[in-house]
């Protein structure tokens, strides 16, 4: 649906009042209305190096959710403030991974005598204070664009690694990209005693993945690819590795958003593309390749947006940039320095992944 004329305009009249003050950063799961103010659109990494690349904006607009508004902020200068324009936006994922829940895992890693030799590799979408465990324990954050590379050097560093907070980039990276087995992971619940392993488990596994997931990509299923190879002969299907893996393994395709983007870009006329990731994406895509004749649609119609990402409208956006307008800074994210300086060195370590 069209957005507001009013609203537009004044999203307009005050990104132009701020001038270069002001960077707004856009998630490719945003909604159409918002990605259209977005000085640059991304997945979190490139998002990351962004921010990062901006030290001359006084302010960072992130328009995603908390956790990528806190590693703004983390990769930002301290003079840069970093708002998000609705503080509701969270990630039902980075909320399945507390500080208490992951420090009383590592007790449980170290009674089994498995922690000397484990590296913590974490998933960007993940709090302030798990990334900032990970930089403590000597580990690296990863993204779905750099996760083969990310327990590439985990493993040269370490015997086992834990992977924090969705199991499914976790297993799938390493049974698809790393050779592993299946039997080669065990999960970590942290709702149970001990995580709900023994000690013996945790010294055969090699990826000890935590029991987190995506509600949203967590909703594809083999029914949703059958269905869809059943309706549209000859589709590709290509899916996000936040996908369980049997939805993975049953995909012609599978890559991070940044991958996804490309792969339709190079995709011959005529092709046809059942992608399974966030719907404002896919529908973006869907209608930027009509002309060109290349059919892409959504992997299961009975999936829906995310609704965190959605929090952040052109309503909230407007009410941003205004208030930065009028001189009052809101909905800041700042993360305390101590946090800051350990998660800093896990994202750090991530940036230098070869
Ligand atoms: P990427 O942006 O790394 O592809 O991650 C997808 C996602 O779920 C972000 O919330
Ligand atoms: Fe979190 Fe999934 Fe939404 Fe990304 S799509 S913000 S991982 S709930």
């Amino acid at each position: 649906s069209p957005s507001d004329p009013d609203l537009v305009a004044r999203a307009r009249a005050a990104k132009e009042a701020l001038g270069d003050r002001v960077f707004v950063l856009g998630h490719h799961y945003q909604r159409d209305e918002v990605i259209e103010f977005a000085d640059v659109t991304g997945d979190s990494f490139k998002l990351a190096r962004d921010a990062a690349a901006r030290p001359e904006a006084e302010y960072i607009v992130f328009c995603g959710v908390h956790f990528m508004a806190e590693s703004a902020d983390i990769l930002t200068t301290d003079a840069q403030q970093v708002v998000l324009p609705d503080l509701a936006a969270g990630c039902s994922m980075a909320d399945m991974a507390t500080a208490e829940q992951v420090a009383e895992c590592w007790d449980v890693l170290t009674e089994a005598g498995v922690a000397g030799t484990t590296v913590p590799v974490s998933y960007m979408n993940s709090s302030a204070d798990i990334k900032a465990f990970t930089g403590r324990h000597g580990g690296t954050i990863c993204t779905s664009s750099n996760a083969h590379r990310a327990l590439e050097w985990a493993f040269e560093q370490g015997e086992k690694v834990l992977f924090l907070p969705d199991q499914h980039l976790g297993r799938n990276t390493a049974v698809r990209d790393m050779g592993m087995s299946l039997d080669d992971c065990v999960v970590y619940n942290p709702h149970k005693p001990g995580g709900g392993l023994t000690p013996q488990q945790l010294r055969d596994a090699r990826m000890i993945l935590w029991r987190g997931h995506c509600s949203v990509h967590g909703r594809f299923s083999l029914d949703s690819v059958a269905e869809v190879r059943e309706r549209i002969p000859g589709v590709n299907v290509l899916v996000h590795p936040e996908c369980k893996h049997e939805v993975v393994a049953a995909a012609d395709h599978v890559g991070s958003t940044e991958y996804i983007i490309r792969a339709l870009e190079e995709a011959p006329a005529g092709s046809k593309w059942a992608i399974g990731t966030e719907l404002n994406l896919v529908r973006r895509l869907a209608a930027r390749y009509a002309s060109q004749d290349k059919e892409v649609v959504f992997l299961d119609r009975t999936v829906c947006f995310c609704s965190t990402m959605n929090r952040i409208d052109l309503p909230h956006l407007v009410w941003a940039l205004e208030s930065l307008a009028a001189g009052r800074v809101v909905n800041r994210i700042q993360v305390d320095p101590e946090t800051e300086r350990y998660a800093r060195a896990a994202l750090e370590r991530m940036l230098a992944l070869p």
